[in-house]
């Protein structure tokens, strides 16, 4: 494969919470902890997990909307894990986020046109932003009328359109596309879906793309990296974590995606994913997916799986690969 575009080496993000209220002693709360992940220029990357798991974490902090506790975040070869937020300005135009929530992402007294055009370039004519905006406005499946209209106007999947539109305005070289497409319609989502791939043939883009379920991101991937409390226990690719997924979180997490032919239904064992994720808060050693694992044996409550390579390019943290 070609270089890495992103690149993020034991990257932790801790929360520190106060115990009690008006209390000095704090606990932290391990969002991200000690990840690691490559995604390479043109590659799309899912990241997936159940809620509270991290992703969205990971994306924020990559973009460096939040602080790093610790950890490299290599951009294009380079680490951009504590330069200052002044020295981040020529980084922030090259890598963007796209929401979940369309309707809340977009500022309501502002017309299409001016949310789209917010961050382009300053010595752009005003003749040069209209022709702008027109033409990605038409990339995004909407139209050059669209632009003098208010977000209110437009329904959800209209709004995710705008809110792709404006994260394309800056030129950007990779996206973290959170979670773009969880709040539209099932019959939007694959139109979406198949605009950003055109999108990113387009314009050469990188994807960080972010979901609760590897279904939804399994046609759009390359690569998909499982997350399961701050921690990455699983990366293959696609086609590879589909089907010959090794560790029991990502299993589980398979097993719960509906599988339309009956017959196959029937004959597949569904593993039910017992109880919630535990807290993230002051989280004890060993594997963190112990407490629902069916496999659980005596080392998994002493010492912390590390992410090791099973087959070329397929790494799971678990013991159970190691019988
Ligand atoms: N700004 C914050 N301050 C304190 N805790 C936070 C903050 N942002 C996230 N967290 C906590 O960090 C953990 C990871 O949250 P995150 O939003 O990254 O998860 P997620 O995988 O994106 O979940 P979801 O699928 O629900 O979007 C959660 O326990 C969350 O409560
Ligand atoms: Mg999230």
């Amino acid at each position: 494969m070609g270089e890495a575009l992103v690149e993020i080496k034991n990257l932790k993000k801790y929360f520190t919470m106060k115990k009690r209220l008006f209390s000095r002693e704090h606990s932290y709360l391990q969002a991200v902890d000690d990840v690691d992940l490559a995604i390479m220029k043109g590659e799309t990357v899912g990241l997936v997990g159940e809620s509270g798991c991290g992703k969205t974490t990971v994306g924020r902090t990559i973009l460096r909307l939040y602080e790093p506790t610790d950890g490299e975040i290599f951009f294009s070869g380079e680490n951009i894990a504590r330069i200052s937020q002044k020295d981040m300005l020529p980084y922030r135009k090259r890598m963007q986020i796209i929401f979940q929530d369309p309707y809340a992402s977009l500022d309501p007294r502002l017309l299409v046109k001016e949310i789209i055009s917010e961050g382009m370039d300053k010595s752009l004519t005003k003749r040069e932003v209209q022709k702008k905006v027109a033409f990605l406005l038409s990339k995004v499946g909407l139209n050059s009328e669209h632009a003098n209209r208010f977000p209110h106007e437009f329904s959800g999947g209209q709004r995710q359109r705008i809110g792709i539109a404006r994260a394309l305005a800056v030129e950007p070289e990779f996206i973290v596309c959170d979670e773009p497409i969880s709040a539209l319609d099932v019959s939007i989502q694959a139109q979406v879906v198949n605009m950003l791939e055109e999108l990113q043939d387009d314009f050469g883009l990188t994807y960080l793309f972010i979901a609760h379920d590897i279904s939804m991101v399994k046609h759009i991937s390359d690569r998909i990296a499982v997350m399961y409390l701050g921690k990455i226990v699983e990366v293959a690719e696609s086609n590879e974590l589909y089907n010959r997924s090794v560790h029991p979180y990502t299993q589980a997490l398979l097993s719960s995606v509906p599988i339309p032919d009956p017959v196959e239904a029937r004959q597949s064992k569904r593993i039910i994913l017992q109880g919630d994720v535990p807290s993230p808060i002051d989280i004890p050693p060993g594997c963190r997916f112990r407490s629902r694992c069916r496999y659980a044996m005596e080392i998994c409550g002493k010492e912390t799986p590390v992410l090791e390579e099973i087959d070329p390019g397929h790494f799971v943290a678990c013991y159970l690969t190691k019988k």
